[in-house]
């Protein structure tokens, strides 16, 4: 069975192939390398002993999908490949849409002339927007907050509208919660573009260093202790999601969506003491406004994968800092330049 993955060499993608790769799926990724290095796929290869074919390809250059299909017998299609910063799609929303949008509808126009109806989307929890109740049920209302979540948002109905056309697909919406973690080994994990946005890798430089203190945003929140909550899931157990959905994809079941996160929120302050016990090292940090377009508290209810596809996370709050921490030290410039 080959798998098409697309954004392979980013961070989920990556640990998705390592995890393909373990499941004597034949991977052939997809990555215009705009965020990521192919260095992860040579350390994919490194842990699993397994080869997997890479190409350097744009979705924005239909040819270069074609190239790929042309050359392989894909049966399915795992769609990681995306640009994913919230705050510059504020800024540069047209890059956005083109990107996220026209690239995913380059990919699923050359899957429908291939015959290739089978594939796994990468959405996110942001398509719930503000949730009016917590835990989050796949059947909440959707709305987005932002033009990287609408894109998000827009490609998932994009999906449900080519579902609605044609039953022969077969198309699961992942939403992923808060991905931190990196694989055990120390060898593949985030490697964040500058100064990261998200709160683990921002944790993870001060700790080695790189960057003086974490700015909390905000904690007059309505939480326990005013910080925002997340539900933080270990990137490996998101990886086994894909693991397990794949199975799922090739029985026919037409349209289906899952909540990919633990189910258990974490407060920014709990991730911090959590890195301090893991590194053993102090986390100097500041409490500065909220940020604008964040929100409370978000956690998951995965109840509907653990039905139905037979997933749930395993991991702990413990194994996301100290596997976060290990990759960290071992590469403190990311895949730039290993020690
Ligand atoms: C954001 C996006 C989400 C996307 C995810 C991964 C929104 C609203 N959120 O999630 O769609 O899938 O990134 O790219 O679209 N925090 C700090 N200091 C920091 C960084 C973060 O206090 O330096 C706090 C935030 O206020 C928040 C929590 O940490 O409460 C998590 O933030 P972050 O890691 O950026 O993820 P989200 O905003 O939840």
């Amino acid at each position: 069975m080959k798998i098409l993955v697309t954004g392979g060499a980013g961070y989920i993608g990556s640990h998705t192939c390592v995890e393909l790769l373990n499941e004597n799926y034949d991977v052939v990724v997809l990555d215009n390398l705009s965020n990521s290095s192919e260095e992860s796929l040579f350390r994919v290869k490194n842990i699993t002993g397994k080869s997997l074919e890479f190409y350097k390809a744009d979705l924005l250059n239909k040819k270069q999908i074609l190239a790929v299909f042309s050359e392989h017998k894909i049966d399915g299609v795992i769609h990681f490949a995306g640009l994913k910063a919230v705050g510059e799609s504020v800024s540069i929303p047209l890059k956005y849409f083109h990107n996220n949008i026209t690239g995913t509808l380059n990919l699923l126009a050359v899957m429908n002339d291939f015959n290739v109806k089978n594939i796994v989307f990468s959405s996110s929890a942001t398509v719930y927007g503000d949730p009016a109740s917590l835990p989050i049920k796949e059947e909440f209302p959707l709305s987005a907050t932002n033009p990287y979540g609408r894109t998000k948002l827009m490609i998932e109905e994009i999906l449900q509208d080519l579902y609605h056309s044609d039953k022969n697909w077969n198309i699961a919406l992942l939403r992923y919660f808060n991905p931190m973690g990196a694989h055990k080994s120390g060898e593949i994990g985030e490697d964040p573009c500058g100064i990261p946005n998200n709160l683990m890798p921002y944790i993870s430089q001060v700790a080695i260093g790189l960057l003086p203190q974490v700015s909390v945003f905000g904690n007059d929140y309505d939480t326990p202790d005013g910080t925002g909550v997340r539900d933080f899931i270990h990137v490996v157990d998101l990886a086994l999601g894909h693991i397990k959905t794949l199975p799922k994809l090739f029985t026919n079941p037409g349209l289906v969506i899952y909540n990919l996160g633990t189910g258990i929120g974490y407060s920014v302050l709990e991730i911090i003491k959590g890195f301090e016990a893991a590194s053993n090292k102090k986390i100097p940090y500041k409490i500065v406004d909220r940020r604008p377009g964040d929100i409370a508290a978000c956690w998951a209810d995965p109840t509907k994968a653990k039905e139905e596809l037979g997933w749930k996370a395993n991991k702990t709050l413990a194994d996301m800092c100290k596997d976060t921490w290990n990759w960290q030290k071992n590469n403190p410039n990311g895949y730039g330049e290993s020690l």
